[in-house]
């Protein structure tokens, strides 16, 4: 496993990069002192590859674990969606002590990030990115947020994942056409 180290005083944090990593996550939460309730937020095409292998690890750590299913897309990186984790988190009776678990390309993660910086004024969250882009760019760097109509990103919040797991092995069920994008991004 490669480590590297983010520095920054109280809000430092590590990017563990593997192949198979995300069948350790449960075990790497344990390590770190699991915490009650974990949501983990993804859209349906991540989860049905990836969640439920996540959940039944995370729930054998004796956690509640709870979904957030959100739609698809770019055009749903809005608060609308947002809102909808705030409902299904505080239905489910999230407090601080509860973790978000952002499943996803970069999309999933922004908004996921985002959510779990304004609920309750922050709650912990960690970024399991599964794009090219969002492993090399997005799910690094604490940058959260959403779109308004009158623009991209609008509106959004710097807030640091307690930590960042890149499984590269979720690349190998990525459209082609994802991972293109990807590398042009790392190119820029
Ligand atoms: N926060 C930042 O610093 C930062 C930096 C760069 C880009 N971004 C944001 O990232 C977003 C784009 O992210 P993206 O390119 O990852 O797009 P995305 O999150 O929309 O993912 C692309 C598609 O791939 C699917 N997918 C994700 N992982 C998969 C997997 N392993 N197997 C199969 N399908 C999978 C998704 O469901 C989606 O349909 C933009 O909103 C952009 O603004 C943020």
């Amino acid at each position: 496993m490669k480590t590297v180290q983010v520095s920054l005083g109280d809000r430092s944090y590590e990017i563990l990069i593997a192949s198979g990593l995300l069948g350790q996550v449960g075990e790497l939460l344990g390590n770190r002192g699991i915490h009650p309730t974990i949501f983990v937020i993804s859209n349906s095409r991540v989860f049905e590859l990836y969640g439920e292998g996540l959940l039944r690890q995370l729930s054998d750590r004796g956690c509640q674990v709870i979904k957030s299913i959100i739609p698809d897309g770019e055009q749903h990186k809005t608060l609308k969606t947002v809102g909808q984790i705030y409902t299904d988190l505080l239905a489910h009776r999230a407090d601080r002590s509860s973790m978000v678990i952002a499943l996803g390309g970069g999309v999933t993660g922004d908004i996921a990030g985002f959510a779990a910086a304004t609920l309750l004024r922050g709650i912990p969250y960690i970024q399991v990115p599964t794009t090219l882009l969002a492993q090399v760019d997005s799910s690094v760097g604490g940058k959260t947020g959403v779109n308004h109509a009158l623009g991209k990103n609008m509106i959004g919040s710097f807030y640091q994942p307690e930590l960042v797991c890149i499984d590269t092995d979720t690349l190998s069920t990525l459209p082609a056409r994802e991972f293109q994008s990807g590398l042009y991004e790392v190119g820029k």
